[in-house]
């Protein structure tokens, strides 16, 4: 360990990532002491203070505990993808259990599913105003780092040349594109150039960019995960590719059934699934980029929330194992706030090129001064900062909903509440539909999505996708209470008695 090889004002970030690689490459094996703070610090000469720091950030994953007298000790490594086509990463280590029960298989339907998208209910369901609203998709917005943003934006502007005011390059302002890879290096563990980036307006234009260019490659279908966001699935379809489904199970995507689907290109959130929150566990990593490698087939990963994790280490990138055949999409949207806009891709190299035209011609570009505002917060060390502390807010509203569906909805499995901003709940096979349940909540002004939404196959069970990042604990509390009324109703037939 180097400490000269960290980056200027990146050095407990440094130190972390060090510390990393030790417990991934087994030079610190689960159940190995750290050096005491103070010893590392002297050795490194450093401050006590930047060592804490670093151990910090291993707690927070959940790579390092605390044991008192005994010191900080490895508890878990990360998950990492094995030997296979471009990985040639060595040892495999087990993929972490789950903090929850998987979702169960699918298993013959017991209650009719209705409410496709496009119909009255779903649009009453979806527009409709809620006193506590549960959708899924955002983080805690009153943590925006207003301040900061403010400073950082008097601080650009302050040193902006008039010429940065005109049209700039459509890939994204160079600084931001830097931040970017500063930021999936330490993050994601992806190597890219600022020249790999292209800044665009959120997952959302990223589809749709991705699309048109596959379109005019002669791929018109893009496989979705099944159960999958129903969003995602909209935008791709939106842009005229077509969305076979690809089952999802305990370990993510069915690798057997894409191969078997004879499709081309995949859309897929592998660090944590949307909705159930599994993570796409060792082995399947390998079949799917082995399935790749062998049929030229194309990975689009959609790491909406990979940021997002409580109880559980961090799970590389597929990006950072096979650059030639994955599109990496992430944004600011479940970091900072949606309403940015901002958001970043990857192509595989060979498509390069034809997604910057694509970019170019869907605008020109995205805005600069957002983008020289947000490289500032990135490039500073305030981003990981901020995400470190919602980070600790989220998991304490975690911790609430899950207690409060323990207490009001006791029939429930709870589903992938390790990372992420939502989780899923399942009911057992003979519960009311979830349309019906959903419908009977927003009667209640507790507004969630029905997990029939987010399927385009029958799953077999009832089940809502609860976001809870951003509300508060005691709604939380009050929410489920309310869906457990809801479900009690929707159950008899009867309606709302408040
Ligand atoms: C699965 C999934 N991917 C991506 C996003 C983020 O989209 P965007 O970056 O366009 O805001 C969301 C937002 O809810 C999502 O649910």
């Amino acid at each position: 360990m180097r400490i000269a090889d960290a980056p200027p004002g990146g050095r407990s970030d440094w130190l972390a990532g060090e510390l990393r690689r030790a417990i991934a490459d087994g030079r610190l094996p689960v159940g190995s002491r750290l050096p005491a703070t103070r010893v590392l610090a002297a050795d490194l000469r450093v401050s006590r203070g930047l060592v804490t720091e670093a151990y910090q950030r291993l707690r927070e994953d959940g790579q390092v505990a605390g044991r008192g007298r005994g010191g900080t000790v490895v508890v878990a490594a990360p998950v990492t993808a094995g030997p296979g086509p471009g990985g040639g990463r060595a040892p495999v280590a087990p993929p972490a259990p789950p903090a929850t029960p998987p979702p169960a298989p699918p298993v013959p339907l017991a209650v009719p599913f209705t409410t496709p998208p496009g119909s009255d209910l779903y649009d009453t369901l979806r527009a409709a105003p809620a006193r506590i609203d549960l959708s899924p998709g955002l983080p805690d917005l009153a943590s925006f780092p207003r301040a900061a943003w403010l400073r950082a934006e008097r601080a650009v502007l302050g040193a902006l040349p008039a010429a940065s005011l005109g049209y700039g390059d459509p890939r994204g302002t160079p600084e931001l594109r830097q931040a970017v890879v500063h930021w999936l290096a330490r993050n994601r563990g992806i190597r890219a150039a600022p020249d790999d980036v292209v800044i665009v307006a959120g997952t959302a234009q990223a589809l749709g960019l991705i699309t048109q260019v596959l379109h005019r490659a002669g791929i018109t279908g893009i496989a979705v995960e099944d159960p999958g966001s129903l969003g995602a699935r909209q935008h791709l379809r939106h842009w005229g590719a077509d969305t076979p489904p690809v089952p999802v199970d305990a370990d993510g995507i069915r690798v057997d059934a894409l191969r078997a689907s004879g499709a081309r290109a995949v859309l897929l959130t592998p660090a944590h699934q949307f909705p159930t929150g599994v993570v796409l566990g060792g082995s399947r990593r390998r079949a799917l980029l082995g399935w790749a490698a062998a049929t030229g087939g194309l990975i689009i990963e959609d790491d909406y929330d990979a940021e997002h994790r409580y109880d559980r280490p961090p799970v590389p990138a597929l990006r950072s194992l096979l650059a030639d055949r994955v599109w990496y999409a992430g944004s600011v949207s479940k970091l900072l706030a949606p309403a940015l806009r901002v958001g970043w891709l990857l192509a595989p190299p060979r498509y390069r090129d034809a997604l910057v035209d694509a970019k170019r011609f869907a605008d020109l570009g995205n805005a600069v001064l957002p983008q020289l505002v947000l490289a500032h917060l990135m490039e500073s060390g305030e981003l990981e900062r901020l995400v470190r502390q919602v980070r600790r807010r989220h998991r304490v509203r975690r911790d609430a909903v899950t207690a409060a569906v323990r207490r009001h909805l006791p029939q429930a499995t709870v589903h992938g509440a390790a990372a992420g901003l939502h989780l899923m709940i399942s009911f057992p096979p003979t519960a009311p539909p979830d349309t019906a349940l959903a419908a009977a909540a927003l009667a209640r002004g507790v507004k969630t999505h029905p997990l029939t939404w987010h399927t385009q196959r029958p799953y077999g069970r009832p089940g809502l996708v609860l976001g809870y990042a951003a509300r508060t604990p005691g709604e939380l509390a009050d929410g489920v209470a309310l869906l457990g009324e809801a479900l009690r109703e929707a159950g008899t037939g009867a309606g709302p008695t408040a």
